[in-house]
């Protein structure tokens, strides 16, 4: 198998890198090396390296931002992604293409997780965005695509446009002694429930659907859900366990903090289909990030 990777220095291109059977040819690509908003180099880098699949972790995620330059959000993640889709269909190629929980949310009173059967309703422009590259995908590249919906990614690299994830931002604010920081209010909203996914498992779960040769779209996240205080409160109770000092956040909501973009209230996703699939689900989202902390703790053990 030879891989293409679009957005491997993110963080789930990173944690792919490490993943993917040592016997996989890979080739891993910065954005400097193909644009995806640059059709031109999308199909030059196709033809000089003639992969049998694509895998795009590339994405504009700048959830705020998008409000105010959806082009922007639409150049990559739409037409970058049609681009792409109509590249791996006239060449046979398998497009593996990443999409987001935040392709749901219209629906107010969800509260139960939603399959891939379920019509998407993004109530925002990143969403949209999203939701376009996968109609494109599946309009373009009709016969060789899989589509894997994920929530709420975190990785040993911190994320590429925003360069933080959740848990890294909260740790930091939890655990910091500057003066300036901790005279400001720390708190984190309650109306945002969905499934934090460590990016190590997420790979894992993309190559075995790979390995299972699957096609069309899949949920895949870690396991159970929280809203984002809980998940908060869970990243400060393994900071506290490892002997920072630490302060809990307070609960807020996504009106009284006031974010550009509104988030899906209930965006967690069944992983019913994967399991079906593959045979397993991944670990609970508390063992995941349990791992994490571990991971990302260890230099600093090894320092004291
Ligand atoms: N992060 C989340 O919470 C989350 C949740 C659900 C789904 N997802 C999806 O999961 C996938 C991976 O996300 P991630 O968190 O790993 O993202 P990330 O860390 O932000 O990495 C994205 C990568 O894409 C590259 N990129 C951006 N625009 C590009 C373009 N026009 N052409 C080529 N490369 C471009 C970035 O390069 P630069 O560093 O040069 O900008 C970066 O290396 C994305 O499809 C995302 O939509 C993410």
């Amino acid at each position: 198998m030879k891989i293409l990777l679009f957005g491997s220095q993110g963080q789930l291109g990173q944690d792919l890198l490490r993943t993917f059977p040592k016997d996989w040819s890979v080739v891993p690509l910065t954005r400097t090396e193909a644009d995806l908003t640059q059709a031109d180099s999308i199909s030059s880098v196709l033809e000089r390296t003639n992969p049998n699949v694509v895998v795009n972790c590339a994405a504009y995620n700048l959830v705020d931002l998008a409000e105010k330059d959806p082009q922007a959000a639409f150049a990559t993640n739409a037409l970058g992604v049609k681009a792409l889709a109509e590249q791996c269909h006239t060449r046979h190629i398998l497009l593996v293409q990443i999409s987001t929980d935040y392709v749901f949310g219209g629906e107010a009173n969800r509260q139960t997780p939603y399959t891939e059967q379920d019509p998407p309703s993004p109530i925002g422009i990143y969403g949209m965005s999203k939701r376009m590259g996968e109609i494109y995908t599946q309009r373009y590249c009709p016969d060789h695509h899989l589509i894997v919906r994920t929530c709420g990614l975190y990785g040993l690299h911190g994320a590429g446009g925003k360069g933080k994830n959740f848990p890294k931002i909260i740790f930091e604010v939890a655990t910091t002694q500057d003066p300036d920081r901790l005279a400001k209010p720390f708190q984190v909203v309650t109306d945002e429930m969905g499934t934090p996914t460590y990016c190590a498992d997420l790979a894992w779960g993309i190559v075995a659907l790979l390995l299972q040769k699957s096609r069309g779209i899949f949920h895949v996240t870690n396991s159970g859900s929280c809203s984002r205080w809980e998940c908060a409160q869970e990243i400060c109770r393994l900071a506290e366990q490892s002997g920072f000092p630490v302060r809990y956040p307070s609960k807020t909501t996504q009106a009284e903090y006031g974010l550009a973009a509104r988030r899906p209230a209930y965006a967690v996703l069944s992983n019913e289909k994967f399991r079906q699939q593959v045979g397993t689900i991944l670990p609970d989202w508390k063992d995941a990030l349990a791992r994490y902390f571990a991971a990302l703790l260890a230099p600093h053990k090894e320092e004291k």
